[in-house]
């Protein structure tokens, strides 16, 4: 039985942690052994980053620096975590993964697509997600969700149009690669949204 990698991605409060934990009870239902995980983060080193990245205190982070990293922090999460998990043959459930540097660094930053696609293939050196699913809500409902949880972090204090061209990005990113890249709509219910990830899941239960 061969890995099965899959990351959940979308605005601020789109709702993809719920729906990762869910995905993971019923693939576990299904038989297979699950492993959730996110990024920034995934490991203690790539935490620690993580911890540089949304720290409010760090305004002074130039957006080269911060892609780097991100890129950091994912080059320690597949090394460590998610390659490994793969060749076991688990199912790797990714909150977040190299479309959001696409969509945050590239689209929000505004950093060259060639320095993107750079970062991205040394800190994956091809270990890419089997299926992305976009949860997608405007960025407004996404923020306002997030900030009944928690203070904002460094990202989150960004303002609202850096979030409207995220959301864009992540639309774009599944035109360009609809094999791949897949959106639903995160305005529903949760029970909904669910069954819809689901239903881009199962075709990859039934290729093992
Ligand atoms: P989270 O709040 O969904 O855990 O994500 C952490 C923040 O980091 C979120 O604001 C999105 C941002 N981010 C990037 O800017 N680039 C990246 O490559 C990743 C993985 C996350």
């Amino acid at each position: 039985m061969k890995g099965i990698f899959i990351t959940v991605e979308g605005v601020e409060g789109c709702g993809k942690s719920t729906q990762i934990l869910l995905l993971k009870a019923y693939l576990e239902s299904r038989g297979r052994e699950v492993i959730v995980t996110r990024e920034p983060g995934g490991t203690a080193i790539a935490e620690t980053i993580r911890s540089i990245l949304l720290d409010p205190e760090n305004a002074a982070l130039s957006p080269m620096a911060e892609a780097f990293l991100y890129a950091a922090a994912r080059a320690q999460h597949v090394d460590e975590r998610i390659r490994p998990a793969l060749e076991a043959g688990k199912v790797v459930l990714s909150d977040r993964f190299a479309d959001s540097t696409t969509a945050y660094q590239g689209a929000g930053r505004q950093l060259p697509e060639e320095t993107i696609q750079s970062l991205h293939s040394m800190a994956t050196r091809g270990t890419w997600p089997h299926l992305t699913i976009v949860v997608d809500v405007p960025a407004e409902e996404g923020l306002k969700r997030a900030g009944h949880v928690n203070p904002p972090d460094r990202i989150e204090m960004e303002p609202i149009e850096f979030h409207r061209g995220v959301r864009e990005a992540f639309l774009q990113i599944a035109q360009n690669d609809p094999a791949r890249v897949h959106v639903v709509d995160g305005t529903r219910s949760v029970e909904a949204v669910a069954a819809a990830v689901r239903d881009l899941v199962e075709p990859l239960l039934g290729d093992l």
